[in-house]
């Protein structure tokens, strides 16, 4: 009896840890999904192509670059970057800025975004 106990308790506490990764997002499984975004951005400092470097993307504010062009719409959004913010963006592009001008239609899955956001995360610091 006991032992059953202990063995529920520990199948709860395991599904409990696999949800909270879930939660959090797959960074292994997100870097597959960069690859929708490293046609136009790179991680690296400086290094501005279609889109603006992403380097360290969650300390900056929207459109803050001096290098890249960014459009007024960008600029003057007053949206700091953090996973939060990032996954609206991501989610419907110009609904959360509208008239910006990334040429991206947006990715509807939440758990595909949950995964992009955790490897951002890790690789643009
Ligand atoms: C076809 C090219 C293209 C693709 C694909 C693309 N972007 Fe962009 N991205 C841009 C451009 C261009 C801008 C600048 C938009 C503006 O100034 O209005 C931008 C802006 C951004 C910004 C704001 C950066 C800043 O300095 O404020 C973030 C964050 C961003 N993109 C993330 C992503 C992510 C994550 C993906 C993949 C899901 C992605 N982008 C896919 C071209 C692209």
């Amino acid at each position: 009896m006991i032992a059953r106990r202990i063995a529920t308790a520990a199948l709860l506490l395991a599904s409990a840890l696999v949800t909270s990764a879930h939660a959090e997002g797959d960074a292994k499984r997100g870097e597959t999904r960069f690859q929708e975004c490293a046609a136009c951005h790179k991680l690296e400092a400086g290094a501005n192509e279609v889109g603006p470097s992403l380097h360290r993307i969650f300390s900056r504010k929207a459109g803050e670059l001096s290098d890249f062009r960014y459009s007024p719409a960008m600029k003057r959004s007053g949206v700091g970057w953090t996973p939060e913010t990032l996954d609206k963006y991501i989610a419907d592009p110009q609904a959360f800025i509208p008239a910006n001008r990334m040429p991206y239609a947006g990715l509807s899955n939440a758990s595909d975004r949950a995964d992009l956001i955790a490897y951002l995360q890790k690789a643009t610091q």
